[in-house]
């Protein structure tokens, strides 16, 4: 098991025994991310691309550095790399700058029913803007794609297919290989919400061969407000811009503009400079560690988590696939979970409780919410036994 802690100086400011177990919302800082940030604003904080002088330069090259970093670590042509400033912006570039201009009337686009929020609510968008139709591949009750008829799905109509790699609420990990190859096989492009995926296990999109994939930095030890879409270069190359302004332009004048090459093209005014060197620090400190040990690390947490949750009375665990990430949905009988999150806080002990942005896998479920239990690099087996203790005593003060 993997023993970083003390890389994290959040661990220092709480309360010594605090838990962190809402990873899959955002995750922690390690110092050096930190220090990278305010290495930037404190030493370099000139802006980007646009001047000749030492600290200038520095920065560019800091900030394409991070492209460079954020392409490697999914084998990805440092071209294909647009910085965004997360996976929904990522998503909804994609919705704009390819969606409007290339669905017609009576397309579809097919999603599933497990899409977080952010690659459903585009698409609905881009849906009325273009009427295109909007079809959905079911879930299991396990938590699972229902994927036994697949023609049902994927014909001639299918422009667009775009699925979660890994559900935030069953921590399910879908055959996206399998999914891409199907989209693909009848003409379609395909997009990866791979926002769960990326910080938690190897992501190789020559493998995948998807046209699009999109995570967000926040969730892989990095800061807000940078992300990354990777697009094929080729398509990229097609699709106009997103947002008009300074950076993306070649020649301008009053009347029409040319545009700046891929990946610049997408990336209008002053980027997310300090957040992108960040994104940059995050992925050497998983490098650093592994992503093959981060798995590792997580999995081991997830089998002893899932065995110790499932013995609890009164507790239901939703999802079983048999691949799935260090992620737990859960209810315990007679407590909402927004109760219980507060019980479990006054044991210093952070969970999520909602509808994790997947509204409509919660009315599928029958619930309003559930509580969650997510796992990073920095949790620990008795960070497991801390959050099962208490919903013990949880279950027993409410009688359970
Ligand atoms: C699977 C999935 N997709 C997309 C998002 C949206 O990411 P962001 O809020 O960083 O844009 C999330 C965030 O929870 C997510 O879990």
């Amino acid at each position: 098991m993997l023993d970083v802690k003390k890389d994290f100086p959040i661990f220092n400011e709480q309360a010594k025994k605090f838990v962190y177990l809402d990873s899959s919302a955002t995750t922690l800082k390690p110092q050096t991310v930190i220090d990278s940030v305010a290495d930037y604003y404190s030493k370099y904080s000139a802006n980007v691309h646009r001047s000749i002088y030492t600290i200038s330069e520095k920065a560019t090259a800091a900030y394409e550095g991070s492209r460079s970093k954020a392409a490697k670590l999914i084998n990805a042509p440092t071209n294909s790399i647009v910085f965004t400033k997360g996976t929904t912006e990522s998503i909804n570039l994609v919705a704009y700058a390819w969606g409007r201009k290339n669905l017609r009337a009576g397309d579809e686009i097919l999603l599933t029913e497990m899409e977080h929020h952010s690659n459903l609510i585009p698409w609905q968008l881009c849906a009325k803007d273009t009427g295109a139709i909007l079809r959905f591949i079911p879930f299991n009750d396990d938590g699972t794609l229902d994927l036994s008829d697949p023609d049902q799905y994927f014909n001639s109509k299918t422009k667009l297919v775009s699925v979660i790699h890994q559900s935030n609420v069953f921590g399910t990990v879908n055959p996206v290989n399998d999914i891409v190859k199907k989209a693909h096989d009848v003409g379609a492009i395909a997009l990866v919400d791979a926002a769960q995926s990326v910080p938690h296990q190897p992501v190789d999109i020559t493998d995948i061969d998807c046209d699009f994939l999109a995570f967000s930095g926040h969730k892989m030890l990095g800061p807000t407000g940078i992300g990354v879409l990777y697009g094929k270069p080729e398509l990229l190359e097609k699709m106009d811009p997103f947002l008009g302004g300074g950076e993306m332009i070649r020649i301008v004048s009053l009347s029409d503009s040319t545009w700046n090459d891929i990946p610049w093209k997408f990336e209008a005014g002053t980027p997310n400079i300090a957040q992108a060197i960040g994104l940059g620090a995050a992925i050497d400190y998983i490098n650093e560690i592994g992503m093959d040990a981060i798995h590792k690390h997580d999995q081991e947490l997830l089998k002893y988590a899932l065995e110790k949750m499932r013995e609890i009375p009164n507790v239901t665990v939703y999802g079983s696939a048999d691949e799935r990430g260090a992620v737990i949905s859960f209810n315990v009988e007679n407590i909402h979970p927004h109760d219980l999150s507060q019980l479990l806080d006054y044991d210093g002990i952070a969970i999520r409780a909602g509808h994790h942005c997947a509204q409509p896998i919660m009315k599928k479920l029958g619930v309003s919410a559930t509580g969650r239990a997510s796992f990073y690099v920095y949790n620990s087996k008795e960070d497991v036994d801390r959050l099962c203790e208490s919903l013990v005593k949880t279950v027993k003060f409410m009688g359970g």
